[in-house]
Order: C-alpha cells, then sequence, then structure tokens
C-alpha cells in the first residue's frame, strides 16, 4: 500500500522502521529519551557558536530536543517536505500554523467540512482577533473551484483545508487546490490526519504545509497527545522559533519517544484498518436501516475518483447517517465491542454520535451547515477481528427501530 518513496530514495515502510539512524554513541536500536529541559555548554566559546547555528546543538526543550528533532525529522521524510516542527496536540500545531499566517485585513480561507476544534479555534480565536475568513465548500464542484478562485484573487493569507474531512469525509482534490493557491502565491495548508501519510502525501501534490494530530494515527495506540507541522525549511523554521517556542505548545520527549515508536507499523497499521472499514461500509451499505454510509472506498461516494488519484487506501474512518438522532444513539447503545468515545486511528475501534459529543456546542443550524446531521454517527475502525466487528455492528442492527 505505501511502497512509494518519499524521501532519499528509501521507501515509506523502511523510513518509518529506522526513522532519523545514526548519532547515538552507544549505537542503540531505539532512539534514546532526552528528558531534559535544558542543555549545558563546556564553554562560552560553545554557546556562541550553538546559537549562530554554525554548531547543531540544543539550548532549551521548548525551541528543540534530540529526541522531538528524531520525531520531526521522521515526520519530514515520510511526507516528503524539508524540515518538521512538534507541538503538545494537533491543535497546537493548527493554532500555531493559524496565527502564523495572520496578516492584518487579509482575509484566511477554509474548507467548511473542518475538525470541529479547528472550527471552534476559528470562532472562539480568530475572529475576535480581528480575522475575516471565508469558506469554501468543496462538495460544490467546479462552481467551488470558480469561487475559490475569485476569493483568492481578492487576496488571502492561505487556505486551510482536510481531506478526508472530519467527520463527514469529504474529499478535496489536492493537486488541484494546490496549483490553483500556487497561481495566486497563497500558501496551502493541509491537515491530513485521517489519512496520515502512509496514505497521502498532500505536499508532493503541491501543498506548502502538512498537519497532523499524532494523537491519531501516528501514536496508533491512544495513550498520547502530540501534532507536528511539515513543509518548507523556512517557514518551519519560522514557526518554531516563534509560534512553536513563543506559545510553547511543544511536544515532550517522552510522547515524541512513543510517537516514533507508533510510526514503525503505520502503514501495516493503515491497510489493517482501511480493510475492516471497507468491510464494515459494505455491510452498512446493505442495511435497510442506514440511510446513507460516508465512506470514499465505496464506489458511489463523491470522492472515489479523488481517492483512487490522491490515497494509498481508503482509511479507518467512515460515518454513517440514520434517520435521527435517537436511532443513531440506540445503535451505539447496542454496541459492544466498538466503544463510545470521541478521538480515532486507535487500535480499539471507537463511535461517537458528533451531534451529541464533538459538535455539541454548535447550534443545530450550523451543524447541519457543516454537514453535521442528527443521525450521523462516526467510526473509527480499530484492529480488532474483522469477524468480531461485523457480528458486533450486524447485532446492534438487528432488532433497531428504523
Ligand atoms: C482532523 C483533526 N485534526 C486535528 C485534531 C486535533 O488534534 P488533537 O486532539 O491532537 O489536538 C483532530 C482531533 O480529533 C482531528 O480529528
Amino acid at each position: 500500500m505505501a511502497e512509494e518513496t518519499t524521501g532519499e530514495g528509501r521507501g515509506f515502510d523502511t523510513i518509518a522502521v529506522h526513522g532519523e539512524e545514526g548519532g547515538d554513541p552507544f549505537r542503540a536500536l531505539t532512539p534514546p529519551i532526552y528528558m531534559t529541559s535544558t542543555y549545558t555548554f563546556p564553554s562560552m566559546e560553545t554557546v556562541d557558536r550553538v546559537l549562530s547555528g554554525e554548531e547543531e546543538g540544543f539550548v532549551y526543550s521548548r525551541s528543540g530536543n534530540p529526541t522531538v528533532r528524531q520525531f520531526e525529522r521522521t515526520m519530514a521524510r515520510l511526507e516528503g517536505g524539508e524540515e518538521g516542527v512538534a507541538f503538545a496536540s494537533g491543535m497546537g500545531a493548527i493554532s500555531a500554523v493559524l496565527l502564523s499566517w495572520q496578516k492584518k485585513g487579509t482575509p484566511f480561507l477554509f474548507s467548511r467540512h473542518l475538525y470541529s476544534g479547528t472550527r471552534h479555534f476559528i470562532e472562539s480565536m480568530l475572529i475576535p482577533l480581528g480575522a475575516t475568513v471565508r469558506f469554501v465548500d468543496f462538495r460544490q464542484g467546479p462552481e467551488a473551484f470558480s469561487r475559490l478562485a475569485e476569493a483568492l484573487d481578492e487576496g488571502a493569507c492561505g487556505l486551510f483545508l482536510e481531506t478526508p474531512s472530519n467527520p463527514t469525509l469529504d474529499l478535496v482534490d489536492l493537486e488541484a487546490t494546490a496549483a490553483l493557491c500556487r497561481r495566486y502565491g497563497v500558501p496551502l495548508a493541509v491537515d491530513n490526519t485521517f489519512a496520515s501519510p502512509a496514505l497521502q502525501n498532500p505536499l508532493l501534490l503541491g501543498a506548502d504545509l502538512v498537519i497532523h494530530s499524532a494523537t491519531k494515527y501516528l501514536g496508533g495506540h491512544g495513550d498520547l497527545l502530540g501534532g507536528v507541522a511539515v513543509g518548507g525549511r523556512e517557514a518551519i523554521k519560522s514557526l518554531r522559533s516563534v509560534e512553536a517556542s513563543l506559545l510553547g505548545a511543544t511536544l515532550s520527549p517522552m510522547n515524541a519517544w512513543l510517537i516514533l515508536r507508533g510510526i514503525k507499523t503505520l502503514a501495516l497499521r493503515m491497510e489493517a484498518h482501511s480493510r475492516r472499514a471497507l468491510l464494515l461500509a459494505r455491510l452498512f451499505a446493505g442495511n435497510g436501516k442506514v440511510v446513507r454510509v460516508l465512506y470514499p472506498g465505496l464506489s458511489d461516494h463523491p470522492g472515489h475518483g479523488i481517492v483512487l488519484r490522491q490515497m494509498k487506501g481508503t482509511g479507518g474512518m467512515l460515518s454513517v447517517l440514520f434517520r435521527s438522532a435517537e436511532t443513531a444513539r440506540a445503535f451505539m447503545d447496542r454496541l459492544r465491542i466498538i466503544r463510545i468515545g470521541v478521538s480515532l486511528g486507535d487500535p480499539a475501534s471507537l463511535v461517537e454520535h458528533p451531534a451529541s459529543m464533538s459538535h455539541r456546542g454548535f447550534p443545530p443550524e450550523v451543524r447541519r451547515s457543516l454537514g453535521v446531521e442528527e443521525g450521523l454517527v462516526r467510526l473509527s475502525v480499530g484492529l480488532e477481528s474483522p469477524d468480531d466487528l461485523c457480528r458486533d455492528v450486524e447485532a446492534a442492527l438487528s432488532g433497531l427501530k428504523g
């Protein structure tokens, strides 16, 4: 699935397993965890060399740490970027990137279908700070692109989008969007959390920045929070020295180490998640109690063609629309293996009802405008035995008043 090379001629899996090798004086197979807040210097001359950038070194762990740097470099190679900078969470990365873009009087552009936390950040922080924000509805197809071109022509500090989007699984054609942004000199940032670098590499399709919640598939075990942004050297240098360092939402070395461990099995896990999600998507699609299945791996999904072009697999996330919130909630209550909870990308399958959980804070009309209908249920399909997952869903559907 993830065999193409994304950096220096090595395959994705080799980079994922070996990461940034070398440098450890004891030749340890796994990288050491540098649990230190600060670094010392043998002389003031070394201080000058490190601070001037003449010699590589670390000064204080908020602005850089060797274990965190291994994770950042591994991510840069996996995404085909020059550099990466890690954050304490996905929201740490998103807020830093958006604040770094801010230019007085220049609007921000966003895809309409976005993670609820990003939407909250826009409404609770960007707009009160005086930002103008415009949303592009990529569901409109060619119409979206002509609206986007008009908005880009009027000037924008950046376009931020998600594909596949959370929780509606909307797809955006990255190559076409990146080409349009480039024509108008507007940077494009892509939240690649749902796909992971094993399935999609936005930088290789022309985006300027790629962002992940490492909490999800990268860490892959539901035991940490983390985030990362990858892109060109200059953009990342500025993010590291200004927003990451001064807002201070940087990653702990322990979490960087755990994420590096998770990344070793990323491609294998994404393949297994995708296979199970497709099985469940087909099962839901064949059941009369389900109004609609949102899974890009199904041939009738509007983004199916885009998936085949720009992704190496269809992913582990799927959403299902029931007739009402009551039916959706009753279905969730009947599940035994798939557990109720927000978050995603873990070995354990999780299910959430956006109207009651992730999107509870939005008024119903805003939820509707985001495509979050009251009967929508989102599943993060885990790594349990496929037969058990199918039986769990079948049992929950059977006897459900539809
Ligand atoms: C697509 C997407 N982006 C960003 C985030 C935020 O990540 P974190 O919870 O690590 O801050 C999430 C969390 O669910 C997400 O689903």
